[in-house]
């Protein structure tokens, strides 16, 4: 299948986790891939995307200049860039008593600054072609909250925000902005719960199994399509039937 031949593609945060699955489901499916993630680009798991005919560029969201200077070589080479995946993400959870104003603007500016950064460096390419797919990782606590993530909960409901907003100004240019919400998957990040929780939120899925980072691919695969041309400025939600 070629969903999405001829297309080029960002993905942040795509060295692991839901990142890398989609990297992996977009190359299969014809896509230019380029990930942007922190690891050096001399990494063993970066090294690996590489052998798998995807390109990697050592660039943190937060950094405006790698940003630029990624975005000017990936024009250079392809031409365009048809699908931007605002991706990257981190967490450091604390309650909000104890949670430092230095934790809580990490996390914000990875999560929602970082998106913010990158959207504007993209989509003045995007515009120029007439073409363009933005969708950037939410995530159901930012609909529910969770213990101990204001921080995180915070930087996610405000990307839904912010591509609601976006989505109203760029769909004349043809371009859409969604927004994917996974529940709970297994992944490096959800490594670091402790044991009682992870229990606890696999009581709360319906369909009684934690997500993949399979299944997360598949959502972008779908919004970052031609297919999902008249779908703009919603939430896909993906998590088992949580919510
Ligand atoms: N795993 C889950 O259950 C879950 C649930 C809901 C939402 N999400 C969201 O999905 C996205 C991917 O999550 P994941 O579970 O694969 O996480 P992960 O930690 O496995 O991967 C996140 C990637 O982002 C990269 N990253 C971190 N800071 C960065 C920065 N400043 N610049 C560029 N890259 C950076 C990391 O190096 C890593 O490769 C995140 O935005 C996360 O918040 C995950």
């Amino acid at each position: 299948m070629n969903t999405l031949q001829g297309k080029t593609a960002i993905i942040t945060g795509g060295a692991r986790g839901i990142g890398k699955a989609t990297a992996t489901l977009f190359r299969q499916q014809g896509a230019h891939v380029i990930v942007w993630d922190i690891f050096p680009e001399s990494d063993s798991i970066t090294r690996d995307l590489v052998k798998n005919n995807m390109t990697y560029h050592e660039v943190d969201v937060t950094i405006t200049e790698q940003i630029r200077s990624s975005t000017t070589e990936v024009i250079d080479r392809f031409g365009k860039v048809d699908i931007l995946i605002n991706n990257a993400g981190i967490t450091q959870d604390r309650t909000f008593l104890k949670m430092s104003e230095e934790t809580w603007k990490k996390v914000i500016d990875v999560n929602l600054h970082g998106a913010f950064n990158v959207t504007k460096a993209i989509l003045p390419v995007m515009k120029q072609a007439g073409y363009g797919r933005i969708i950037s990782a939410s995530s159901i606590n930012g609909f529910l909250g969770a213990f101990g993530q204001t921080n995180y909960a915070a930087s996610k409901a405000a990307l839904v925000g912010f591509s609601k907003a976006l989505a109203k100004e760029v769909g004349k240019y043809g371009i859409t902005v969604n927004v994917i919400a996974p529940g709970f998957i297994a992944t490096d990040m959800t490594d670091q719960m402790p044991k009682h929780v992870l229990e606890q939120a696999l009581g709360q899925i319906p369909v009684e199994r934690v997500g993949t980072t399979e299944d997360i691919a598949h959502g972008y695969l779908y919004l970052a399509s031609e297919n999902a041309g008249f779908v703009n400025g919603s939430v896909l939600h993906i998590n088992g039937g949580v919510f």
